[in-house]
């Protein structure tokens, strides 16, 4: 099946390229983002900004090739897509949740934000502990990497 999919705003952010972009927004919490939802959206966000963290899903839009297992920006091991949250992805949507600073009408301020300047955004989501959080989750082949810097040369 094929689906058709409508983008309702744009995500602003600090970051052209992506060597200068965070691999998570948790290893750059100040990194600041705006989201300009298009004004015919702007309803749906009634009471978002009770939140302080939202979920953004948005298109990779400048993904480079897709391979189904590849290494990634944290080890040099091949890890199957799904296996990870590489850009470059069958389908390459992307989720960052980052922090809802501001609300004013149809713009949103953001933090922790790992994401390019200019992205089109496709969905929001609160992302709401009670719902979200599993007490028992491990973090499967990533448990015992540390990662504070994204590698270089690495797509
Ligand atoms: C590893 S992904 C993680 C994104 C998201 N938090 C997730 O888990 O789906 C983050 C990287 O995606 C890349 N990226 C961000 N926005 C992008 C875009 N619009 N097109 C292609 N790559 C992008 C940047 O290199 C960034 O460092």
């Amino acid at each position: 099946m094929k689906f058709e999919i409508t983008q309702i705003g744009t995500i602003y952010s600090p970051y052209i390229t992506k060597e200068e972009c965070p691999i998570q927004g948790v290893t750059k919490p100040d990194g600041k983002g705006k989201i300009e939802i298009f004004p015919e959206y702007e309803e749906a966000l009634e009471t978002i900004e009770t939140f302080s963290h939202i979920m953004l899903f948005y298109i990779f839009d400048r993904a480079g090739e897709i391979k189904l297992s590849r290494s990634t920006f944290l080890d040099d091991s091949p890890h199957g897509v799904f296996a990870s949250r590489h850009p470059c992805r069958p389908n390459g949507i992307g989720i960052s949740i980052v922090r809802l600073e501001r609300k004013n009408k149809n713009i949103l301020e953001v933090s922790e934000i790992d994401i390019l300047d200019n992205t089109p955004l496709i969905d929001i989501k609160p992302y709401i502990p009670k719902f979200d959080i599993r007490d028992n989750a491990n973090n499967g082949w990533v448990e015992p990497i540390k990662f504070h810097k994204k590698p270089e040369n690495r797509e």
